[in-house]
């Protein structure tokens, strides 16, 4: 494994030329890496509509994240300054106790179809429940592709709902999508069978999609952090401040976003549909009244052991994997393969975002922090290039506290002579 320790003094280019000599990207993703991941406009023109330009973010790597014993680099594309410091930071103390210990569900999603417009909804259920095993062939014979994969449909459950409109029937569809986000493979078959079922019900159909709130597909996360090395203080204090977010929902709803810093940092840099895994992490959290993603608590030894929970629908195929030229590159970065994995190493990046951000805000405060790796970008900025010069402005920029470019290029002048 590449050494990273002061990976984060190293010039961009060093730091590529780190990873080529470790084997973990070849020149062609360099090039890519390079050039802001080579979206050309052609290409974003056949992904979305009217396009008129193509964004970019920064994209970093967070370190030290060692995950069921297997080291990772994980990248991470975020326009937030300390995200990526921090994931590492926390994934450095982690490391001392052994790393985060994950598991995950197999990647089951749900899908559903509403049934409207139905006389006897107590006779509706009672028939789709009769000719289960018929919806059930059906269903498989839409699935054949995931199958081939070792997924498929695993379960068909229909209930009725009472609404402002009455009451419907709900059928929903449990599919094992393997190592897609599953949107595509769950909404055919929805699709697929729905008009079977409305003749079956003599029901009207209405939507067929998937369900955001993928509570099949979860992933737990926990690691320890000793006393000894961040000790007591910061221990109550993260304590403390998981219990603030436990019982208030202005304060959880910061306390997950911090968490979300990091998860979307991994599902953007790989490609994956970040708004949908937003979707159900905060339905998760809301399962219960809205409540913290992770959990803190002290162990027999007095050392802090925290524990994310929560549904994680990424893949490692399809979608914008597929036509994102950076997305490749950062699976092949994270050295994985599966969609479990890929929701292993998300959920332990949020739990350490998460750990950074209350043992900061709980003890020093993040400003302190933020705006020494500000002073860094502005030093960068002001024209500093060498790690040296950028250190030494920004160390200046910190003790002045001043953060004005045209004050750091001073610095550098002065530095220069
Ligand atoms: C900022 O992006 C995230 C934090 O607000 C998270 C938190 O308050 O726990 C620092």
């Amino acid at each position: 494994m590449v050494d990273f320790s002061g990976f984060y003094k190293l010039t961009v280019d060093e730091r590529l030329a780190k990873l080529k000599a470790g084997g973990l990207v070849n020149d062609d993703d360099i090039k890519l890496l390079k050039d802001s991941g080579a979206l050309k406009l052609d290409l974003a023109d056949r992904m979305v509509e009217n396009v008129i330009g193509v964004s970019h973010l920064p994209m970093g790597l967070a370190t030290n994240f060692v995950i069921n014993g297997k080291e990772y680099v994980v990248p991470m594309m975020i326009e937030e300054p300390s995200v990526i410091a921090a994931a590492s930071n926390a994934a450095k103390l982690a490391k001392e106790s052994g790393g985060f210990t994950a598991i995950a569900d197999e990647p089951v999603m749900i899908g559903q179809i509403q049934f409207v417009n139905i006389s006897d909804v107590e006779k509706a259920l009672q028939i789709i429940k009769e000719k289960k095993d018929e919806i059930f062939t059906l269903a498989k014979s839409y699935a054949q592709q995931i199958e081939r994969y070792g997924g498929g449909v695993k379960e068909i459950h229909a209930r009725i709902l009472p609404t402002i409109r009455g009451k419907m029937i709900i059928v929903e569809f449990y599919v094992d999508v393997r190592d897609a986000m599953g949107a595509n493979t769950i909404n055919t078959v929805l699709e697929g069978v729905a008009p079977t079922i409305s003749e079956m019900i003599k029901g009207k159909t209405r939507l067929r999609i998937l369900s955001n709130l993928a509570v099949k597909r979860k992933v737990t996360v926990t690691a320890v952090w000793k006393k000894e090395l961040i000790g007591e203080e910061a221990i109550e204090g993260i304590l403390d401040a998981y219990a603030f977010a436990d019982s208030d929902i202005f304060r959880c709803a910061t306390h997950n976003k911090g968490i979300m810093n990091g998860i979307d940092a991994v599902a953007l840099a790989t490609g994956n549909d970040w708004r949908a895994v937003e979707a159900g992490a905060h339905a998760f959290a809301a399962m219960l009244g809205y409540k913290p993603l992770t959990q803190y608590e002290k162990n027999a030894d007095g050392n802090l052991v925290g524990t994310i929970t929560l549904p994680i629908a990424a893949g490692t195929v399809g979608g914008a994997i597929n036509t994102s030229p950076l997305a490749k590159v950062s699976l092949k970065l994270l050295g994985i393969k599966t969609s479990k994995e890929l929701s292993m190493v998300m959920a332990a990046v949020g739990l350490a975002n998460n750990f950074a951000a209350l043992r900061a805000l709980s003890t020093e405060g993040i400003q302190k922090g933020h705006m020494k790796l500000h002073a860094r970008n502005i030093a960068v900025l002001a024209g500093a290039t060498s790690g040296e010069e950028i250190d030494t402005v920004a160390a200046e920029l910190a003790k002045s506290h001043n953060y004005d470019v045209n004050f750091a290029k001073e610095l550098l002048v002065k530095m220069k002579k």
